[in-house]
C-alpha cells in the first residue's frame, strides 16, 4: 500500500471526522444525498438541510414520488438549484430504470443525472467498498501540493494526470474510509489558505511544504 494512503488513513482514524450525519451508513440514498449537497456547500450549512430532507424524503421512492416544487422548497437557501432538479430526476431514474435500487458500481452510478466521476466514486467507496479514486477540489489541492504538480488543475491534461495519480495511490483495503480521509485532510488541515502543515501526517514528504509553495499550489487559472 502507498505510504501516502497508510499515513492518511492512520491520521483519519485518530483525527478525522467520524460523526457526521451521513457517516456510519452504507445506504446509497443517504450517501448520495449528502455528496450532492456537499458538492458546493460547506458541511455546517449542509447538516440541517440534510436532516430535514431525510425526514420529508426518507428513501429514494419518496423523493421520486414528490412534486419537484416540494424538492426545490426544501433546497431553498442551498443554492445551485440544478443539483435539486438532477436529484429529483436521478431518483426517478433509480425507480424506473433500476427497480428502485441504486446501481452497484461507480461506472453505473455516473449514468444518473448529477453524478460525476468523483461523486460516483465516493458513493461506491463508502457504500460498496469499491476500489475507485475520488478527485474533488479538496483532493486536487492535496495532490498538487504533496506531489508538486504545478499546472492548473482545471486544465484537461493536468486533471488526467491527477486522476492517474489518485488511482496509483489507492490502498488495497479500507476503501470505506480512504475517501473520507482525503476529504477531511483537505477540509481541516490542507486548507486553501493558511494550511496547518505542522499537524499534517504527510508533511515530511510534501513537495509544497519543502519548497515553500503551499500558497502557490494548486496553480490558479492562467490569465
Ligand atoms: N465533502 C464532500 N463529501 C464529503 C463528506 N463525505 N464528508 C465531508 N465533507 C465532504
Amino acid at each position: 500500500m502507498s505510504d501516502f494512503a497508510t499515513r492518511l488513513m492512520a491520521w483519519q482514524r485518530q483525527h478525522g471526522r467520524h460523526d457526521l450525519p451521513w457517516q456510519n451508513t452504507r445506504d446509497p440514498y443517504r450517501v448520495w444525498l449528502s455528496e450532492i449537497m456537499l458538492q458546493q456547500t460547506q458541511v455546517d450549512t449542509v447538516i440541517p438541510y440534510y436532516l430535514r430532507f431525510l425526514v420529508r424524503f426518507p428513501d429514494v421512492a419518496a423523493l421520486a414520488a414528490a412534486p419537484l416544487d416540494e424538492v426545490l422548497a426544501l433546497w431553498a437557501g442551498l443554492g445551485y438549484y440544478a443539483r435539486a432538479r438532477n436529484l429529483h430526476r436521478a431518483a426517478q431514474a433509480v425507480m424506473s430504470e433500476h427497480g428502485g435500487r441504486f446501481p452497484a458500481t461507480a461506472a453505473l452510478l455516473t449514468s444518473l443525472p448529477g453524478i460525476g466521476r468523483s461523486t460516483a466514486a465516493a458513493i461506491a467507496s463508502f457504500c460498496y467498498g469499491e476500489r475507485v479514486a475520488i478527485l474533488d477540489g479538496n483532493v486536487k489541492r492535496v495532490l498538487c501540493r504533496h506531489f508538486g504538480i504545478s499546472g492548473f488543475p482545471g486544465e484537461r491534461a493536468v486533471e488526467q494526470q491527477l486522476w492517474a495519480l489518485a488511482e496509483s495511490l489507492l490502498p488495497e483495503t479500507g476503501l470505506e474510509i480512504y475517501p473520507q480521509a482525503q476529504m477531511d485532510l483537505g477540509a481541516t488541515l490542507c486548507t486553501r489558505s493558511r494550511p496547518r502543515c505542522e499537524a499534517c501526517p504527510l508533511s515530511e514528504s510534501c513537495h509544497a511544504r519543502a519548497h515553500g509553495l503551499t500558497a502557490s499550489l494548486p496553480a490558479p487559472r492562467p490569465k
